[in-house]
């Protein structure tokens, strides 16, 4: 077992390189399965939850090979669906694009319920209701879903109730290789759909208006192989930029796309930070005193769900009292009582959560609960008074490459050191 242990304070300096999406990379890598030729992906993060889906296209029988340190090359000619491995698929909430990969490509899918961050129920039922408007049968029992379309999917229109991502990708896959035209009303519109469409076009699939409300996906006999560059992640590149807000300094964030950034630009903007967007990369500047603002997460061009948690980090340190209402994951508040360990002033009604700043906060032995609760809990390691041991460090290496790396070459007093649990026997 590993844990971080930061030493806070300093302020940070420099630049940092943001990797290529997970939540991009994690539906283009299960596109895959709808060709039998090989794709070249680029720019693709070693996190865990990427190594993970490859394990699970191997256990399938694919080969997937790193052609470099970012760059993989996958063949699923061999692969045969249904036997996605129960062990590793239940781990990961992105396996469920397995369903409609499988369904596009063997009009049949048995795939275990997926895992992920918990934060309460995470349904599946606008997935499966697309499934079943495209003509297939779906059946569950305590561990599978089964989905099955003998005589091959045809296109259909499918309005989805809520924004969904997880429902959109999957649409867009089973319906790919469907049977004419099928539309998606009120799909979901982030930059990791277009990129998704991106993907599957250059390999010949035929889809209109990703990035908007409504996606039109024409049916194609087959794909083709081909090599793609997945987009950089909009999430860790605003981790970074809240973490420079916290503790004050100037860091160049390289490698992004500023329009992704818009919205966590502006809140920054509201709570005094400097923020300066160039082609391709963003300047953040800030003295560490911060004002505080009340947020709300939405879908896409909305302030995504996956920044809440950093920016409870800042308003538990701005001056004055702030607000969170989450509208996406209304049990993503678990990481509060770790912030509670290290001095902050909340209170929790979920899907609220109300924070008078405190001038400062203390060092603790606090857990990463989830991903983004982790990366909240390290950046506020990085202003408080003394250590901060977080524990729990797996959920943080899911979707954060390196990140005591990184901030180490910013400046931070940051470690990552190994835990001989035995010493405790
Ligand atoms: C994706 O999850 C991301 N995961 C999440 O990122 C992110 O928080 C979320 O989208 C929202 O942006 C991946 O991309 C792997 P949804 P997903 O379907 O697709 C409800 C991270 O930290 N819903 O958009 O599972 C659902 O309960 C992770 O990187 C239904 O009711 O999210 C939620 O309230 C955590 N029925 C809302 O829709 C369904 O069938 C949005 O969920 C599906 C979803």
């Amino acid at each position: 077992m590993e844990k971080i242990v930061i030493r806070g304070g300093n302020e940070l300096y420099g630049d940092v390189y943001i990797n290529g999406m997970k939540n991009a990379a994690l539906p283009i890598i299960f596109a895959t399965i709808l060709t039998a030729d090989k794709c070249i992906i680029e720019n693709v993060p070693r996190v865990s939850d990427i190594t993970m889906s490859f394990e699970i296209l191997r256990e399938m029988g694919a080969s997937v090979n790193y052609l470099d340190e970012t760059t993989v090359e996958i063949d699923t000619y061999a692969l045969v669906g249904g036997n996605s491995p129960y062990n590793i698929v239940q781990r990961m909430r992105g396996s469920t694009y397995l369903l409609g990969a499988e369904l596009g490509r063997f009009k049949k899918s048995k795939v275990a319920y997926p895992g992920g961050c918990n934060f309460g129920t995470r349904p599946i039922d606008m997935h499966i209701k697309g499934f079943q408007t495209l003509g297939a049968t779906v059946t569950e029992d305590d561990e599978y879903v089964y989905a099955d379309a003998p005589n091959g999917l045809v296109g259909n229109s499918i309005y989805f109730d809520k924004v969904s991502v997880g429902a959109t990708v999957n649409i867009m896959l089973a319906a790919t290789l469907a049977d004419g035209l099928t539309v998606i009303e009120n799909a979901a519109r982030e930059p990791h759909i277009v990129d998704l469409a991106n993907f599957l076009n250059t390999c010949g699939a035929d889809i209109r208006g990703a990035g908007t409300g409504i996606i039109k996906i024409t049916g194609v006999e087959k794909l083709h192989g081909c090599t793609y560059d997945i987009i950089p992640d909009m999430i860790e590149a605003g981790t970074y930029m809240t973490a420079v807000a916290a503790t004050g300094g100037e860091v160049n964030i390289r490698n992004v796309i500023p329009k992704h950034l818009e919205i966590i630009s502006t809140k920054l903007s509201e709570m005094g930070v400097e923020v300066r967007a160039f082609d391709d990369y963003i300047t953040v500047k800030s003295n560490g005193k911060l004002r505080s603002t009340n947020i709300q997460t939405l879908p896409y061009p909305g302030f995504p769900t996956d920044m809440h948690p950093q920016f409870s980090t800042l308003l538990a340190i701005a001056d004055g009292s702030g607000t969170v209402y989450e509208t996406i994951w209304q049990n993503r508040f678990k990481y509060v009582a770790e912030l509670e360990k290290m001095g902050a002033s909340v209170m929790v009604n979920e899907p609220f959560a109300a924070f008078r700043g405190v001038e400062k906060l203390h060092g603790a032995s606090v857990a990463a609960v989830d991903l983004r609760a982790g990366a909240a809990i390290v950046i506020a390691g990085l202003v408080a008074e003394g250590t901060t041991e977080v524990t729990n460090i797996y959920t943080i290496e899911r979707g954060y490459l390196d990140i005591v790396g990184k901030l180490k070459s910013l400046g931070a007093d940051i470690t990552k050191i190994y835990i001989d649990e035995n010493a405790f026997i």
